[in-house]
């Protein structure tokens, strides 16, 4: 019989982190979180699956929000944690604002490290993994320097983790190439002819799923990974 996984996924409102919640909601119990208010994001999330807010420009307070809404539900244990809630501000050289870089710390790093502190002990009791969703764009992405930095620190950190948690909790950091998603225009960045060559955001999911399933870090998954590993598509979390 299928087993049913407790499943953590941030930044499950829109993008990725909504198209990987709408794989998995039927197979296994998901507490998705966000920045959005209550209301709204229960009407574009799957029936049953839990939401929560937790926003991320303050970290430890994200962090609480989410061991609180464990703690309702009555989740002791997680399987997987899927750290995917990210954030992005084009800027040229020297003029990204203090406080654009600063909420690009908090949502993608700080926020992080504060959750898989607090997540570990849920983690551990399943012999679970912890996913962190960073992006090719760390090795060179102009007008997206804090972006790449965090994303950077982001897979310095888990590999780190990985040997602090070894035998006890996996740690995988897994690295998206351009994807479909509202992030650009977030961003306020036009990507302009390039978008048609963006994977479509449900085959991203579909990647990162296989991916989750497969262990391994780190992983690409990108245009090489898409057109030479279709096949691996349909793995799936058990
Ligand atoms: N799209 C790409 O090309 C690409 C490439 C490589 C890596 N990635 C990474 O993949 C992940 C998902 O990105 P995406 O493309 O799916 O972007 P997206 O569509 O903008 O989704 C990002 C998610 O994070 C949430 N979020 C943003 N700020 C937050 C905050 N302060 N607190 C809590 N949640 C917050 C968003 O909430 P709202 O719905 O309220 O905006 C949304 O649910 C990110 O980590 C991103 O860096 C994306």
């Amino acid at each position: 019989m299928a087993v049913r996984r407790k499943i953590l996924v941030t930044g499950a409102t829109d993008g990725i982190g909504l198209a990987l919640v709408r794989r998995l909601a039927s197979r296994h119990d998901v507490l998705a979180t966000g920045r959005r208010p209550s209301g709204e994001p229960e009407q574009l999330l799957p029936g049953g699956v839990l939401y929560t807010v937790a926003d991320q420009s303050e970290p430890e307070v994200a962090a609480r929000s989410v061991a609180r809404a464990l703690l309702k539900n009555n989740w002791s244990r997680l399987d997987y944690a899927i750290l995917n809630a990210g954030v992005a501000y084009a800027a040229g050289p020297g003029q990204e604002t203090a406080a654009a870089i600063r909420q690009t710390l908090d949502v993608n790093l700080l926020t992080t490290i504060a959750l898989a502190h607090t997540l570990f002990p849920y983690l551990e009791k399943a012999g679970g993994q912890l996913t962190l969703i960073g992006s090719v764009s760390r090795k060179c992405e102009p007008d997206f320097a804090s972006y790449a930095a965090s994303k950077t620190a982001m897979h310095e950190f888990a590999r780190a983790l990985r040997e602090e948690w070894r035998g006890r909790v996996r740690v995988q950091m897994l690295h998206p190439g351009p994807t479909m998603t509202g992030m650009y225009e977030k961003a306020g960045f036009d990507p302009g002819w390039t978008r048609h060559w963006f994977i479509r955001t449900g085959d991203m999911a579909a990647m990162m799923e296989a991916a989750i399933r497969a262990g391994g870090s780190p992983k690409t998954l990108s245009f090489l990974q898409y057109f030479s590993g279709a096949s691996v598509l349909g793995r799936t979390i058990r």
